[in-house]
């Protein structure tokens, strides 16, 4: 038999490093000067065979060599860089010496140091068996002993394409209420960036992109995408060239920001990982969740539970006999966890007062928190709670105490939003208060679930005295990891939801450390139809959190039936969220029975392959199926009704034309053909919000 091909390899004769991936092969040839050059990302083939790309305006004019792995500015480089850094006689970009690979298990270094200056970069790669996912960072060390060197950008990694026809981007924009619109478009002949510069991931953009020819759908063509692990400001310049090539670099923090690198220091950047797929836009996304789910996410084996969530209900308005009486409804719906949300501490009454002074407010919890938590276990439902560490309001003993432990700028005037300022959890004595804080309310209060909430950016940071005033941007969101990843470290069994005002802060970064995001703060199920299929781009189904709450909706004022709002948050991370205390009888049985039906699917929902389908007459519907193909659910959806049409039968492409498949509800046993290719009648109820649950079973 022959040696299987490793994952990582080198040739020094031909100064070309590959990575193979199940289905694509990644190369770099280290260029005549030093610097490495990307030679392929895409389908299987053999890169020792492929010359370097050049540019077709290549010329003495315009010499441009093939594109960097990470662009250093300096040489006939005039797009966007991906290291820029200044030494201390003021000379800027690095000339590298490529000092040799290093190649641990699936890992790759490629060691760089500057050919005059004190600097060394190592550009990392990773691989995994059993993913097409390859992980990029790099770790930027001063190793000389003098003069600090300043890092204007030092981007993760910088990415190319091959030459195309033409170039499509798809990213996802929006804003709070509308996160995770899907946007896809030529990509202009420009420097197209992404960018978040609100310290936190932004409801705003996405730090993931999909580029292709334009001809990829949803289960064809070829798809090149990206996603950065940060929680923080970050910037992703997409360059296309006049003459037909593409490129793109990205990393952490925005324009305009240094960073002062000191001697013997290393500053490690977070991962931007790269995906190929031949398989459409749908492969790309099923590759992606398995790698969310294998790399990213800390248990992503155990059931999300079905919670419910006060926040709708009663706003600040809480108090321990109200949220008994939500819980033991909560409790006979089927619920699992129970979420205390704002509104328990302090002086919080309403979001002028009280963030920061985490200790439970007298008048609504007179014993503490223990009293409703004893009771949720009690009623079998683990106890969770709702905290914005990162906050405080200008009326709080905590503000009052250390004023100094906002972010700020002396001499401007601070921006409040949402009454509230920030924390500088880059200064140590803060960290350690947010962590003592959070630790001693999990442990006194038997606390099984925290939602880490963030609802304002960074505006006026500042860090008057101190000599590198911008590493605020990344200190404070490594704090954020830090104290995540150190409260499930000593609380084993404890999970986190993120949450920034809905879904500002979703990244595979914040991932790494919590069980789910809040994905938006609109809960109108039609609307959520659209900020779950953006949502899916990347991340699956059981890291998307979902409620179903009152109707009409406290957002768009909408009305839908509560069967429509539940098969909807079915398809993710199922919660509830509204009054119960509101619903009829005949309201909560029905909510009971869907709560149970969602149990039964959750094991597909949860960790099975996601399929997006797009049927006739509005429908769109998202399709589950087991990893072994025996058992699927599907959740159709059609928002508004035209003429009184049924839609044409829905086609089911993920299933197998030589199984058949049994409808647990009706019983009917079809072909796997016939539901590929004919489809599967949806009779929907008429009128508008109509919506189906189907469940079927491969029987031979
Ligand atoms: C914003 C969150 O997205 C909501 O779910 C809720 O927790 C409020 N904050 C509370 O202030």
């Amino acid at each position: 038999m022959p040696a299987a091909t490793p994952a990582v390899s080198f040739d020094p004769a031909l100064g070309l490093a590959v990575l193979r991936t199940p289905n694509s092969v990644y190369a770099i040839r280290i260029g005549a000067d030093g610097s490495p050059r990307h030679l392929h990302w895409g389908p299987v083939l053999d890169p020792a065979a492929l010359t370097a790309p050049h540019s077709p305006a290549d010329s003495s004019f315009e010499a441009e060599a093939a594109a960097d792995e990470l662009a250093p500015q300096t040489g006939a480089r005039f797009g966007p860089a991906g290291l820029q850094v200044r030494f201390a006689d003021g000379t800027i970009g690095a000339q590298w010496d490529f000092l040799g690979p290093r190649i641990t298990g699936g890992e790759l270094r490629l060691r760089l140091a500057d050919r005059r200056y004190p600097l060394a970069a190592d550009l990392c790669y990773r691989v995994r068996p059993d993913s097409d996912v390859i992980e990029r960072w790099t770790e930027l060390t001063h190793t000389g002993e003098d003069a600090p060197i300043t890092v204007h950008r030092l981007d993760s990694a910088s990415w190319t394409l091959p030459r195309l026809a033409d170039y499509r981007l798809s990213h996802l924009v929006g804003g709070w209420n509308s996160e995770f619109q899907l946007q896809r478009d030529r990509l202009p002949v420009a420097e197209t960036t992404l960018t978040s510069r609100r310290g936190l991931t932004g409801h705003h953009a996405s730090p993931w992109l999909a580029l292709d020819d334009g001809t990829a759908d949803e289960e064809y063509g070829e798809v090149w995408s990206t996603a950065l692990a940060w929680s923080g400001s970050w910037r992703i310049t997409v360059h296309r060239d006049p003459v037909g090539r593409t490129t793109w670099t990205g990393g952490f923090g925005h324009e305009g920001l240094s960073w002062r690198l000191a001697p013997g220091e290393t500053l490690h950047t977070p991962v931007f990982s790269g995906l190929y797929s031949a398989d459409g836009f749908g492969g790309a996304s099923r590759a992606w969740h398995a790698h969310v789910r294998s790399q990213v996410l800390p248990e992503p084996e155990r059931d999300r539970p079905v919670l419910y969530n006060s926040w709708e209900a009663t706003g600040f308005a809480v108090d321990e006999a109200g949220q008994r009486r939500l819980a033991k409804l909560a409790a006979g719906l089927g619920v699992e966890l129970f979420v205390l949300d704002d509104g328990w501490f302090g002086a919080r009454t309403s979001d002028l007062a009280g963030l920061g002074d985490w200790t439970p407010r007298p008048a609504a919890f007179p014993d503490g928190l223990r009293p409703l938590a004893d009771e949720v276990h009690r009623l079998g439902m683990d106890f969770g709670l709702w905290v914005e560490p990162e906050m405080v309001n200008r009326d709080s003993d905590l503000y009052r105490a250390h004023p100094d432990w906002v972010v700020h700028t002396p001499t401007r005037d601070a921006t409040e939003l949402r009454n509230q300022l920030m924390l500088n959890f880059a200064l140590p004595e803060v960290e350690a208060w947010a962590h003592a804080t959070l630790d001693r309310l999990v442990a006194e209060n038997g606390v099984d679930w925290i939602k880490w909430d963030a609802n304002r950016p960074v505006t006026e940071a500042g860090r008057p005295g101190h000599p590198d005033p911008d590493r605020l941007w990344i200190d404070h969101t490594r704090a954020v990891h830090r104290i995540m990843d150190r409260l499930r470290a000593d609380h084993p069994g404890l999970r986190i939801e993120a949450c920034a005002g809905g879904g500002a802060r979703v990244d595979l970064g914040v991932l790494a450390r919590t069980d789910q995001a809040w994905t938006s703060d609109n809960t109108d199920p039609v609307d959520r139809i659209s900020i779950q299929h953006g949502f899916s781009q990347l991340l699956p189904a059981q890291a998307m959190a979902a409620w179903v709450t009152d109707s009409p909706n406290v957002t768009t004022g909408r009305t839908t039936p509560l069967r429509f709002r539940f098969h909807v948050s079915m398809a993710g991370a199922l919660g509830l969220g509204g009054d119960l205390t509101h619903w009829t009888e005949e309201e909560l049985t029905e909510a009971a029975e869907l709560v149970a039906r969602y149990k039964e699917i959750r094991p597909l929902v949860q960790r099975g392959e996601q399929h997006r389908l797009t049927g006739s007459g509005g429908v769109t519907a998202v399709h589950y199926a087991a990893a072994d193909g025996a058992e699927h659910a599907v959740l159709a959806f059609r928002p508004t009704t035209r003429f009184g049409h049924q839609p044409a039968p829905l086609r089911l492409p993920a299933l197998d034309s030589r199984a058949r498949y049994r409808d647990l509800d009706t019983g009917e046993e079809y072909g796997g053909a016939q539901l590929r290719h004919r489809g599967i009648e949806l009779r929907l109820p008429a009128g508008d919000h109509a919506s189906r649950l189907i469940r079927l079973r491969r029987v031979d």
